[in-house]
């Protein structure tokens, strides 16, 4: 953005810096409009989410108009692509920056844009309005494909891999026609790994453990392996960006952690092949490489943290990384040490589908990905109200994203802390006890503190909800009316490291 930023026609001279696009590039705008429907889809994600929690407590809530699996099917959708769509803000934000030229075929990624928004509209309105029917190949194409967080149906399937094609068209050909670098580089290789694996989601068995082994294959090496990638990528542009660290710096690390999370995650996928009729060399395996997959995540938190103390904590844009920081911490707690304690095949014989697996999931999600996107966000509002003053000092004195950044933190921990208990509760009553009989599955649920602990859940539940409310006002107000333009950083001051495109 440095080396943007200066040939980018800002206003100077105006005592108040505006929000324009004109000072935008043509890929950054694109990027504001993919963070728009981002956004749309948190806050609808949390409120399907909402109905869902309190559907533990009274089952006969909007049971017939909105049932449970309904609400957790759009809850858990929209998260996946929410956070697509962020990735692929953040990426259009900064491939033009990375590359040294403009986005190439913009005509098309705009009209992608519009038709991927238009098809997940359609497929949500879908959901809601048809909620059951008979399981035949016309509902696969058209309705459900009924497979986990991957459930659209197969028309849009295709028009996603053809959206994907396009969006890898634009961002290749940029760099192609600029300059390569690390970050560039591996960010290209991974988008190809990441979207070829949709492809083993897409076919249908009448063999439910030949299912379940293809769509592991989309959902783990998605968010154990490419997605790590990806953010791992983004992350380190960011970095340079809020810090001012070191291309160099930032490009060794990221090649040590891609390392380190295709070796161990790769062969991880074993984790779930314990229990679903694939062969008992996975109980090995899978126990053995999943449980190296923590490594990578320690060695992100060192990296950023280490970078931000060299700094001083001295950035341009406070929000930014103060979300880069609960990134680093979120990824290492959620998906590190909470995928972790569950992972070994002697443990998840007790815990294996029980609320810890909710557990890990909402910490996962929201500490490695839906951080990281907020922090994009702001970096990206930074620049569009015209490359404002977002270090300290705000005239607001920076309360709302003080207080969206804690009510959002910390509303996810306490939840997942609530959902662990609840998750004990199941293992013991359910599983120790009860030997995993149908009963004492129905049994585990209604101890107290199983129960109790999912008012836990919807009491920050709430929580979090409340702090998404105030990180979406924060957006659109922060910035506005100032006048100080964003704080120089010492180290990107040095035109060495300003055009040093190569590692
Ligand atoms: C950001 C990265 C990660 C995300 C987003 C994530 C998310 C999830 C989610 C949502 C589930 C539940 C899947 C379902 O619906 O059945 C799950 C399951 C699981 N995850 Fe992760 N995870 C991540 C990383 C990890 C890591 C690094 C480990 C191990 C060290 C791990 C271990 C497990 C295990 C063992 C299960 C299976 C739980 C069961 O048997 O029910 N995860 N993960
Ligand atoms: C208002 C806040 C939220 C509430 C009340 C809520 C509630 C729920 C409920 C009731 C389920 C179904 C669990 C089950 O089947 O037992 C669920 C699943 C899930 N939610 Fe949330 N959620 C919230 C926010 C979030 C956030 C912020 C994320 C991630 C960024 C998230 C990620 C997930 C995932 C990954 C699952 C599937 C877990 C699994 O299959 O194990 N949720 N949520
Ligand atoms: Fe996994």
């Amino acid at each position: 953005m440095a080396e943007a930023a200066a040939d980018l026609p800002l206003a100077e001279d105006r005592a108040v810096r505006r929000a324009s696009t004109a000072q935008l590039t043509a890929g950054q705008r694109l990027a504001l409009k993919y963070f728009t429907v981002a956004m749309v889809l948190f806050l609808a994600q949390m409120l399907f989410g909402l109905l869902a929690g309190l559907q533990f407590l009274m089952p006969d809530f909007l049971l017939g108009v909105l049932d449970f699996n309904v609400n957790r099917m759009v809850h858990i959708n929209a998260m996946i692509v929410w956070m697509l769509y962020g990735f692929i803000g953040a990426i259009y934000w900064l491939v033009e920056d990375e590359a040294g030229v403009p986005l190439v075929g913009i005509k098309l990624a705009n009209a992608t844009f519009w038709v991927l928004t238009a098809a997940v509209t359609v497929v949500v309105v879908v959901y809601l309005l048809v909620q059951a029917g008979p399981g035949e190949m016309r509902s696969i194409w058209l309705i459900n494909e009924g497979r986990e967080y991957i459930e659209a149906p197969r028309w849009a399937d295709i028009g996603i891999v053809l959206c994907m094609a396009a969006f890898f068209y634009n961002v290749a050909g940029t760099f192609m026609k600029g300059r390569w670098s690390g970050i560039s580089g591996t960010l290209v290789l991974d988008l190809i790994a990441l979207a070829g694996l949709y492809f083993a989601g897409m076919f249908y068995t009448t063999n439910l453990s030949v299912d379940q082994y293809w769509w592991w294959w989309v959902v783990h090496l998605w968010v154990e392996a490419t997605w790590e990638v990806l953010v791992g990528c983004i992350m380190a542009w960011g970095l340079m960006k809020t810090l001012g660290v070191r291309r160099k710096i930032v490009t060794t690390w990221l090649y040590i952690e891609v390392a380190l999370m295709f070796g161990s995650g790769i062969l991880g996928l074993g984790h779930h092949y314990f229990w679903i009729g694939t062969p008992e060399y996975w109980l090995g395996i899978g126990g053995f490489f999943s449980a190296l997959e923590p490594v990578p995540l320690v060695a992100m938190v060192v990296h950023a943290v280490y970078d931000a103390g060299r700094h001083g904590f001295q950035s341009n844009n406070h929000p930014a990384l103060a979300w880069l920081i609960a990134h680093a911490f979120g990824n290492f707690l959620g998906a590190g040490v909470w995928g972790f304690i569950q992972t070994l095949p002697q443990i998840n014989l007790y815990t294996h589908g029980t609320q810890w697996s909710a557990s890990h999931g909402h910490l996962a999600f929201f500490g490695a990905y839906a951080t990281i996107v907020v922090a994009f966000v702001y970096l990206a509002l930074q620049r569009w109200r015209g490359e404002v003053w977002m270090s300290g000092d705000l005239p607001d004195k920076g309360w709302k994203w003080k207080w969206a950044l804690a009510l959002l933190n910390v509303g996810a921990l306490g939840m997942t802390i609530a959902l662990l208990i609840a998750g004990y509760e199941q293992s013991f009553t359910e599983r120790a006890i009860g030997g995993s009989t149908w009963q004492a599955f129905f049994e585990g649920q209604t101890r107290p503190w199983f129960v109790q602990a999912m008012q836990w859940r919807m009491a920050f539940g709430v929580l979090m909800t409340v702090g998404l409310v105030l990180l979406l006002w924060d957006f659109l107000v922060i910035g506005k009316g100032e006048a100080r333009p964003a704080k120089a950083l010492p180290a990107m001051e040095s035109p060495q490291q300003r055009s040093s495109p190569q590692p």
